[in-house]
């Protein structure tokens, strides 16, 4: 793929994506100061990843402050397709979830789309992405989630709620739009075209369940909005609110800018990847450095371009200050690539070794968060 290309679907994300293209292609709007200063106004303060625009796009998110400051709660949503362990960049929407719970007082749904794996995946079976959903589950418990106000569930086993709302869904969505939307082509199985008004389905499961309209939030990064393009065509139709979204951008891979990907591993740090591991991908991690030391302190490295940087950025260093700072020092030479890495090892495996004692945890409390109405 030419290096100006990229391609962006719920599926597959590849080369560097350039998001003020995206943005102007998929038709969302800019988070702009206007909201941020909204956002302050009503919560008490901006998290990083809204004032360092990680989350920076939206549909309707002024819409669902309003309906908030007229005293009309709203629900989040969101979710994961559970083809194997979660890496980093699956955890970002989920802590920014987890914020907007807090900051919102909101209750949240969230889905495990063990169908859609299974469909998409040849080698996955259907126990297969089962298995995936209880143990990604685990990291979503992991991050603090309000039993109360979280219900996770897999779309095989709350089928008979979900199902009946995804037949109003697909008979509303030719096939010809689905295809415009998705790229599907004669050889795509017919599980796959129906898939997306199971995606679809959750967002108005809130005012299903509740029998009144509720505004819905969904926050994912920017991948998943096709989906959603598609939900918020036919919720008028059905009588609802059109979902709101919030996206983010891609948490980067280790081996270079573009998305991480599950289906490469040394890209990827995953939850249950043990200290070691995590180091050892950190210390293999494209850098944006000079090929000699000496070089390096003449002309300076490339921060913008740095997957060791960019984890800072994204995530790892929650100080403004420090992480302007990292950047400076790295521009004007007075970094070497070794510090960065050891830095961030010493993080991330902090981080793991806590996530991983609470992923342990939620082992006995994972029938707290999830709701069912059909077993095997
Ligand atoms: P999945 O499993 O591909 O991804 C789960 C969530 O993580 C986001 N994501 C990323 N975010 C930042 N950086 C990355 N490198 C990265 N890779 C993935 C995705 O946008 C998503 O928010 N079909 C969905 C599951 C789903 C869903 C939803 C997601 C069902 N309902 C509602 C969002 C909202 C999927 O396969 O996600």
């Amino acid at each position: 793929m030419p290096s100006d290309e990229f391609l962006v679907t719920p599926w597959e994300v590849e080369g560097n994506v350039d998001y003020n293209k995206l943005t102007a292609l998929f038709g969302t709007q800019p988070i702009d100061d206007a909201i941020l200063a909204r956002f302050k106004r009503l919560t008490g303060s901006i998290p990083p990843m809204l004032r360092r625009q990680v989350f920076f796009s939206h549909r309707d998110f002024n819409w669902i402050l309003d309906r908030y400051e007229a005293g009309e709660k709203f629900v989040l949503y969101t979710g994961r397709g559970p083809s194997g362990h979660t890496h980093l960049g699956h955890l970002m929407p989920w802590i920014f979830t987890k914020y907007l719970q807090d900051a919102f007082d909101a209750d949240l749904y969230f889905q495990m789309t063990d169908d859609e794996k299974f469909l998409q995946k040849d080698e996955l079976s259907a126990s297969a992405t089962r298995g995936f959903s209880y143990d990604n589950a685990l990291d979503l418990i992991a991050l603090g989630f309000d039993p109360e106000k979280t219900r996770i569930f897999l779309d095989t086993e709350y089928a008979r709620t979900l199902y009946p709302i995804a037949l109003e869904v697909a008979k509303r969505v030719t096939f010809s739009a689905a295809r415009a939307v998705f790229g599907f082509d004669s050889s795509t199985n017919i599980g796959m075209v129906f898939f997306t008004s199971m995606q679809s389905a959750p967002a108005f499961l809130p005012a299903i369940l509740s029998g009144r309209n509720v505004p819905v939030l969904i926050p994912c990064a920017i991948d998943q909005d096709p989906h959603f393009r598609i939900t918020r065509d036919v919720a008028p139709k059905m009588g609802y609110y059109k979902p709101a979204l919030i996206h983010s951008r891609f948490f980067p891979s280790l081996l270079g800018l573009d998305k991480m990907s599950a289906s490469i591993p040394e890209t990827s740090i995953f939850t249950t990847d043990s200290p070691e591991q995590a180091r050892t991908k950190i210390a293999n991690a494209f850098t944006g450095g000079r090929t000699t030391v000496q070089e390096q302190r003449d002309l300076g490295g490339v921060p913008d371009i740095c997957a060791v940087y960019q984890y800072s950025f994204y995530l790892f260093e929650q100080d403004d200050k420090r992480a302007v700072e990292l950047r400076e020092e790295c521009l004007r030479g007075a970094r070497a690539c070794g510090e960065c890495k050891n830095e961030l090892a010493d993080k991330v495996v902090q981080f793991l070794k806590h996530h991983q004692a609470a992923r342990e945890q939620a082992q006995d409390r994972i029938e707290d968060f999830i709701i069912r109405d059909c077993q095997e």
